[in-house]
């Protein structure tokens, strides 16, 4: 028994998976970079939407430098299906953008067959499956020949029914986190990049789409009439998660130069008048932090059941129709994701505990890019409600509250869920750290420090003791701040909970003008028919239904319906905000709209406040149990994952 008084506890041995996972240089992949590498992939995929699966080849350029000559290949599968690995040397072919192109090797007579087998990770099924590969001496090309099954959890079969045409089924994909995996046989950390090619066969009626830099139709084969194969190059390396796929019935429009939009037909008009700023979004970013690396940046407009605002694939974001309000007020997300080409897609987080370098920096980069098209005051608008969010999530026991390590900026993620640390805190917690060293520094100044980073850091990856050994460097160590500013405390920021007492205070006098019309309006000094509302964007409306009490009733719901419509609100971030507020007060009028809105779109950001709201009363669960049931079937398993956890998983029959 120990004595209570013992000031020295000794510690508790470490749960053995965590251990596990702490000891891999990324504890959410089961590949061994260090000892063999990959270092371009070629893909020759056919896509059968009849089976939701694909087939094919992906064949790997392998560096087996490391230590050991004869170390094995390990490479992350979730899912997949193995029907034989052969191996090859590689005989050089480049291509006409510089890189080895092995899709069109996939088939060349010289690979043998060799043995693998297959190593799961001990009390982590969420990681999958290592699939470990012998490849005899000498060689340095390994094909898997594999297909996908119907669930893989990095891809999503849409039927017809779930596209704004109506008329062709839908897959993309989402890799980030680590879904990848579960669609190509890879080294799927994003501390590891390779280049990559592809070859995909489709059936015509259908446009297969990537996030490449380049893309060519390719000679048919005489077995596959009635199908068509494009070919795709990224000649850039780039980590697993950021490696993307769509295939549907898509157009194109063109927008400048280097941008473009592509979506379901009768999407894509809607869509081009949406990002009309898309080209001198470009410019800005440019302006602001060097040049773009990657070619083109196009944007493709998925169906509603995405479970993300946007995703950077680069070349392509993949974003949600959610932002298609009419009138620009979300495109905020697309400054976003085009940001991420940078801090991101550049400059890659080496580990998922590190996601606030990526997020945090994008949201940061973003807000600057708001700045420099639509001013300084919707900049402004849109960093204060940031903040208000992480405030929120910051004291609310159900999200952060309880968890302090989940505060931090950096986080250990060993033996937890890559997603374990998805909240406002790597985006709003991020951002303001950057924002504070501006304010610290000076805007020139700092602006100069991150062009640096991005430029000494280009198409590598990094940890957070990168950034604070590079701020230490290149900021901290060697300049003086601004007058009656101090340095900020790096490790309180980065490894502390909750947010610094000096964190900034984004200039948000409008908001607080909404937030008291909302006041005044509940204690009865103000009118509906009095309050001027003709200047509200989107963030004006979102605070002002946030700024109204818990216990505001279905009466003054149905006043505020009246006067305004919301109801009927065509832009989802008004609409989602007073849904959270219909399935709260329990406002009947509105909840046939609220049933419909939970069934079409997916985007996991709206999905769980609405379901959260439900579930406050008794009336609400039995209602959210039986929409969830209809509607669980046509989410992402992202989606799906979160809500089950809240409503529970319906009963047996459902996919
Ligand atoms: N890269 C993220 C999406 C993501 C993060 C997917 C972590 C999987 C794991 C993307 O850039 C993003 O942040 N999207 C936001 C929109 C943005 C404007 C804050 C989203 O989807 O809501
Ligand atoms: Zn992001």
């Amino acid at each position: 028994m120990a004595t209570p008084a013992d000031p020295t506890p000794t510690p508790a041995a470490e749960d053995p998976i965590r251990q596990a996972a702490r000891l891999r240089s990324d504890p959410h992949s089961l590949a061994r970079p260090e000892q063999v590498r990959v270092e371009h992939m070629g893909l020759a995929l056919r896509v059968d939407f009849a089976n939701s699966m694909l087939r094919g080849d992906a064949v790997l350029a392998i560096d087996r430098s490391g230590s050991d000559p004869l170390a094995p290949l390990r490479l992350d599968t979730a899912g997949l299906t193995i029907q034989a690995v052969a191996a090859a040397k590689l005989e050089v072919a480049v291509g006409d953008q510089g890189v080895v192109e092995l899709a069109p090797l996939s088939t060349h007579p010289a690979f043998i067959d060799v043995e693998f087998r297959f190593e799961p990770a001990a009390g982590q099924p969420e990681l999958g499956t290592a699939l470990v590969i012998e490849v005899p001496e000498g060689m340095d090309l390994v094909r898997v020949s594999y297909s996908t099954l119907p669930s893989a959890s990095g891809l999503q079969w849409l039927t017809p029914e779930q596209t704004a045409g109506k008329a062709l089924p839908f897959l993309y994909s989402q890799s980030q986190a680590i879904h990848a995996r579960s669609w190509i046989p890879c080294q799927d950390s994003p501390g590891v990049r390779t280049t990559w090619d592809a070859a995909i066969t489709v059936e015509d009626r259908f446009t297969p789409v990537m996030a490449a830099a380049f893309s060519e139709p390719l000679a048919i084969l005489p077995e596959e009439v009635g199908s068509h194969a494009v070919r795709f190059v990224m000649p850039k390396p780039v980590p697993a998660y950021l490696i993307a796929l769509a295939v549907g019935q898509l157009e194109r429009r063109e927008l400048g130069s280097r941008t473009a939009v592509w979506a379901d037909p009768s999407v894509v008009e809607a869509a081009a008048r949406e990002f009309v700023d898309m080209e001198s979004m470009l410019a800005s970013a440019e302006q602001l932090y060097g040049p773009y690396a990657w070619g083109r940046y196009d944007v493709l407009v998925l169906p509603p059941a995405f479970p993300f605002g946007g995703m950077e694939n680069p070349c392509m974001t993949f974003a949600t129709p959610t932002i298609l309000a009419g009138d620009r007020s979300l495109v905020s997300l697309i400054a976003h994701e085009l940001a991420h080409s940078w801090s991101g897609n550049l400059v890659t987080n080496r580990t998922w505990g590190d996601l606030w370098l990526n997020e945090g920096f994008t949201v940061y980069f973003e807000r600057r890019i708001v700045e420099a098209i639509y001013g300084r005051e919707r900049a402004e608008i849109e960093a204060g409600i940031g903040k208000r969010e992480l405030l929120a999530e910051l004291g609310d026991p159900e999200i952060l509250a309880n968890t302090p390590e989940l505060q931090h900026l950096r986080t250990d993620l060993a033996g937890l869920d890559a997603d374990a640390n998805f909240s406002t805190v790597p985006y709003e917690k991020g951002a303001l750290l950057l924002r504070t060293l501006e304010e610290t520094y000076g805007r020139e100044r700092f602006d100069a420090v991150l062009r640096e980073w991005f430029e000494s850091h280009a198409f590598g990856s990094v940890s957070t003791d990168d950034f604070i050994n590079f701020i230490g460097l290149e900021l901290i160590g060697v300049s003086e701040p601004l007058a009656g500013k101090q340095a900020p405390n790096l490790a309180e920021w980065i490894d502390g909970a909750g947010l610094p007492a000096s964190a900034p205070e984004p200039s948000s006098a409008p908001l607080e003008a909404v937030g008291q019309a909302a006041t005044q309006w509940i204690a009865g000094s103000l009118a509906l028919a009095d309050l001027s509302t003709k200047d509200w964007s989107a963030w004006h409306w979102l605070h002002f239904l946030r700024s109204l009490p818990p216990e505001l009733g279905s009466e003054r719901m149905a006043e505020l319906d009246q006067a305004f419509h919301l109801t009927e609100s065509g832009n989802s971030e008004i609409l989602g905000q007073w849904l959270v507020l219909v399935a709260r007060q329990r406002y009947e009028p509105a909840f046939a709209r609220l049933e419909q809105f939970l069934i079409e779109v997916g985007r996991r950001k709206y999905l769980t406040p609405i379901y959260r709201a439900l579930l406050t009363s008794d009336a609400g669960k039995v209602q959210a149990k039986a929409i969830y049931a209809k509607a669980r079937p046509g989410y992402h398993s992202i989606s799906r994952g979160s809500i089950d956890e809240m409503v529970g998983t319906p009963p047996a029959g459902d996919p």
